[in-house]
């Protein structure tokens, strides 16, 4: 027999609003999330300013938040502190209208479509290499971000970025930047105009004065050009009504931030964890030129490269792109025993729960190979969730996994990357985990 759930919250480290604002939640949201999954187990109380928020790592708990019992919350706060930049987008939006959005750009991410955007992928990672000399140190994150902002801008939108993706490319860096700064985004809102709120609204409308421009050509050519945005702009819903241009300006806009730095960020974390560890390294240089022999990689090589897939799941557990999700409570409900009323928070972190030692062996190590039995198949459903799970789950998970590997192998087979001693690789919880400092390395041709 299940106990009654109780009432009151859990234990936890507690915490005033100058805490949250100025303390090690905010300095080191990694290790802060970490510490308390250790002292306070898998379910624990987080005071947000004064919100409380249950804390869980159990994988059954979360199973149950994001699928079991996904329509009792909505997305979190820090989400919604956001909603100017992302609008009613695809990652913000809410209920029936968040439903038809998500139907309607379903099809742009189907198996056939996302393959045919494969030689796209392989092109752009060919073009930014041709740059590229031998003995010359880099910033590997800051290539990866071009490279997977071109292919979004080519891919989702048929645009060509070269003119705007520096401009587009600078203004999300610094939206990332004031979105991730949960506190503030929180506690003032973006109409009140503080300098850093009057340089996010100039930001915004740098983005929305490119992307607006995009949306009015593809208006006019009024053909599928095979993109997202010319099906978005062709569909109509039952009732034959098609997208206004906010609507499309909001879906622009969050799968150019959602789309580029998530993959971006497992790029560069795979690189730099390769360079480190040269028995991965050499067994992946083995099958990359047993599958491809030297020649550009397609989208039929994927199920052949097999230990570069256990590469990137293995870098996605370690330094999961999106490190931690939050939800709002909509109507009571109840979770890992506790009955949680509307308004409650519930957050879960990727990073803890990809290096629990109950799941993973040597859950600190990197190790590909701990892929290739059944591991997967023994898991809790949500012992690994680098996309998420449930309704809300990534809607771009086969286009950023094909576009990973695809990218990785077209590099792998012409560069390796040697670190450059003493450069610090920190990772940072922003919105997503980035690369604190960037990656640097000295390119070496194979
Ligand atoms: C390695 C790369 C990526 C990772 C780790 C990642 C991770 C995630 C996660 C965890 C969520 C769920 C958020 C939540 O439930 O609160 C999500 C949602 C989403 N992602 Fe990704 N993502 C990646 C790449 C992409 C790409 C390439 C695109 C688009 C081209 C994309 C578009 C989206 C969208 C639109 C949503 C919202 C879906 C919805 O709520 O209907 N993501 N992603």
């Amino acid at each position: 027999m299940s106990e009654a759930p109780k009432n009151s919250f859990p234990p936890g480290p507690g915490g005033s609003t100058f805490a949250f604002l100025f303390g090690d939640r905010r300095r080191d949201p990694l290790a802060f999330f970490t510490k308390i999954a250790r002292d306070y187990g898998d379910v624990s109380q987080l005071r947000l300013l004064n919100f409380r928020t249950l804390f869980i790592n159990h994988p059954d708990d979360i199973e149950d938040v994001l699928v079991n019992k996904a329509r009792k919350f909505e997305k979190g706060r820090v989400m919604k502190a956001n909603m100017r930049l992302f609008g009613e987008g695809l990652l913000t939006s809410e209920g029936d209208f968040w439903l038809r959005q998500r139907r309607l750009a379903q099809p742009a991410f189907h198996r056939a479509r996302v393959a045919a955007y494969g030689t796209t992928m392989v092109e752009y990672a060919e073009r930014a290499m041709r740059g590229w000399n031998s003995g010359e140190v880099r910033d590997i994150h800051e290539d990866m971000m071009e490279i997977t902002l071109q292919i979004v801008g080519k891919t989702l939108f048929n645009a060509e970025l070269t003119r705007d993706a520096k401009e587009v490319g600078e203004t999300m860096e610094v939206l990332l930047k004031l979105a991730a700064d949960f506190g503030k985004s929180i506690l003032i809102p973006l109409w009140v105009p503080t300098p850093r709120n009057l340089r996010a609204r100039m930001g915004i409308r740098r983005i929305e004065k490119i992307i607006y421009r995009i949306i009015a050509q593809k208006r006019a050519e009024a053909s599928d050009t095979g993109d997202l945005l010319s099906m978005l702009l062709a569909v109509q819903d039952e009732d034959g009504s098609r997208m206004t241009d906010k609507q499309l300006r909001d879906e622009t806009i969050t799968l150019f931030l959602a789309g580029h730095e998530t993959t971006a960020n497992a790029l560069s974390w795979t690189i730099w964890l390769l360079a480190q560890n040269p028995a991965v390294e050499k067994k992946f240089f083995e099958e990359l030129s047993g599958v491809l022999n030297g020649r550009a990689p397609n989208v039929e090589d994927m199920p052949k490269l097999t230990y570069t897939a256990n590469i990137l799941t293995e870098s996605m557990r370690l330094y999961p792109p999106a490190w931690g999700m939050a939800r709002l409570v909509k109507e009571e409900v109840e979770v890992a025993g506790y009955k949680l009323a509307p308004g409650n928070g519930v957050a879960c972190a990727q990073w803890v729960v990809h290096r629990d030692a109950r799941w993973f062996d040597g859950p600190e190590k990197f190790r590909p190979e701990r892929w290739e039995g059944d591991l997967a198949k023994r898991l809790p459903r949500f012992a690994y969730f680098p996309f998420g799970g449930g309704p809300r789950q990534c809607i771009g998970n086969s286009f950023a996994l094909m576009e990973a590997t695809l990218i990785l192998a077209t590099i792998a087979q012409k560069f390796r990357f040697k670190l450059v001693e003493g450069h610090p690789v920190k990772p940072l919880a922003s919105i997503t985990l980035r690369p604190q400092h960037g990656i640097r390395a000295t390119l070496e041709a194979r």
